[in-house]
């Protein structure tokens, strides 16, 4: 067993180099199934949930290189079309994001039902309908799906809702689609323009990425590329959320403000200083961010749902009442109970949280119970009087790179222990 021990109070500066964006980065290992020819993929964050997509791309036959941050994947001798084992696609929903390719490129697909974080129900059923529309039948049955269309043919599609998987799962199949389809309230995320901008390096045509109406107008077929992914911004607003809790400052590198505006708004509302005082690198002065706050998760541009849980752990040490309401995910609170245990002052009412400020959080022993849950455990630990042991980071393995490497350097008391039965351990064994 893996966890984290932090030792709270320490003050964190200097600088830290955001990686590229597990967002990003899955969809567009997926995508890679559609290329005639080798794909090289720059700024690859080290993650389970990226290694996890690798081995569900080598299991369909597809030769994956790895040196360090990049990846070379050749697609061109892929064997077989279907079914990774189930343990591989149970611990990652966007494992499913494969099957939109798969179709396009086999014109079949059987996958298991996918998996992922406990944070909700988290149907399929827009992707499907997706297929649906471009002509493939879908039969879905004892935790399986069956997806197959002799030939895909373009469609107007309305999206009931914005899904970010629906979207890139459908611009991935439409891509090698007879004529033109249109995806209508379409999901507007970065994460939608990379994978946009990826597949038309590859020969796609791919219009209006990162509004609500995208068009796509089918190709005979896909060549390679070289890509590099986009920074993470969720990523980056946990370190200014981790200087907002801890009232310091830091520099983030490798950040794309444009992305973060929300994030950004929120935290200028709380107090904070944010300004970029050079390309892609951005000062955070947290030292008077006190807050209270009210936020509702949204769609991009809205307030993003995989920073709601860092906010909250934020907003326990703020000055008066904060009030988070999640619109995305039914059931994304599982943090508070552990907020709770160090001392926070949270309630939830339906939909919405209600956080009281207190004056301080105390360290206890947490457990991960979903990624960002896990990483604000990780910020109400730094900032908690005494030792905080986070449990569970397997959860926060699979979505950051190295997030306790880079807090030790901005200078957090936060050790990874390996095992229960083995001392201390040092940062080192990563
Ligand atoms: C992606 C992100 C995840 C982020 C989420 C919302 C990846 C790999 N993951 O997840 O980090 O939290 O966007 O920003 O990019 N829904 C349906 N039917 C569907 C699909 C989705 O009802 O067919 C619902 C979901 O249950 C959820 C909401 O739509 O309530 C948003 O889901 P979606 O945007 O699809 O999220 P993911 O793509 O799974």
């Amino acid at each position: 067993m893996v966890k984290l021990v932090i030792k709270g109070g320490n003050q964190l500066k200097g600088s830290v180099k955001i990686s590229g964006s597990k967002n990003s980065c899955l969809p567009i290992i997926a995508a890679s199934i559609l290329a005639e020819e080798p794909i090289i993929l720059r700024d690859v964050p080290f993650l389970s949930d990226v290694k996890n997509m690798i081995s569900v791309l080598e299991h369909l036959g597809v030769e994956v290189n790895k040196d360090e941050d990049s990846l070379k994947i050749q697609s061109n001798h892929m064997t077989r079309g279907d079914l990774p084992p189930y343990d591989l696609i149970s611990k990652m929903r966007a494992s499913f994001l494969t099957a939109g390719p798969l179709l396009a490129r086999q014109g079949e697909v059987k996958l298991y039902l996918p998996g992922g974080c406990e944070i909700g129900t988290r149907p399929i059923d827009l992707h499907l309908k997706g297929f649906k529309a471009l002509g493939a039948e879908v039969d879905v049955d004892h935790g399986s799906v069956y997806v197959r269309s002799g030939c895909l043919t373009g469609e107007r599609i309305y999206l009931d809702f914005p899904s970010v998987g629906a979207t890139e799962n459908i611009m991935m199949a439409a891509v090698r689609a007879r004529g033109a389809t249109v995806i209508e309230n379409a999901a507007e995320e970065p994460e939608i323009m990379d994978l946009a901008r990826f597949l038309n390096s590859l020969g796609a045509k791919v219009k209006g990425a990162g509004t609500k109406i995208i068009k796509i107008i089918g190709v005979d077929e896909l060549g390679g590329a070289t890509h590099a992914v986009i920074p993470d911004r969720i990523e980056a607003g946990t370190f200014m959320a981790a200087a907002a809790i801890n009232r310091d400052e830091i520099i983030l590198e490798n950040v794309i403000t444009e992305h973060l505006k929300a994030v950004t708004a929120k935290l200028k509302e709380a107090g904070a200083v944010i300004e970029e005082i050079a390309e892609g690198k951005v000062r955070v002065d947290g030292r008077k961010c006190y807050g209270p706050l009210d936020i509702k998760t949204l769609p991009y541009p809205g307030f993003p749902t995989d920073m709601q849980a860092q906010f909250m752990a934020m907003l326990t040490l703020a000055k008066g009442t904060s009030v988070v309401t999640e619109t995305i995910f039914e059931n994304r609170y599982m943090h508070v109970n552990e907020l709770k245990r160090m001392g926070a002052n949270i309630r939830i009412e339906g939909p919405g949280a209600i956080i009281q400020g207190v004056e301080s959080l105390s360290g206890a022993k947490v457990r991960c119970t979903d990624l960002r849950a896990g990483a604000s455990l990780v910020l109400a630990g730094l900032a908690a009087q005494g030792e905080t042991e986070v449990l569970q980071v397997e959860h926060l393995d699979r979505g950051y790179s190295r997030l306790d490497e880079k807090f030790y350097k901005l200078g957090a008391d936060i050790k990874r222990i390996e095992a229960e039965e083995r001392s201390d351990t040092s940062m080192s064994l990563r």
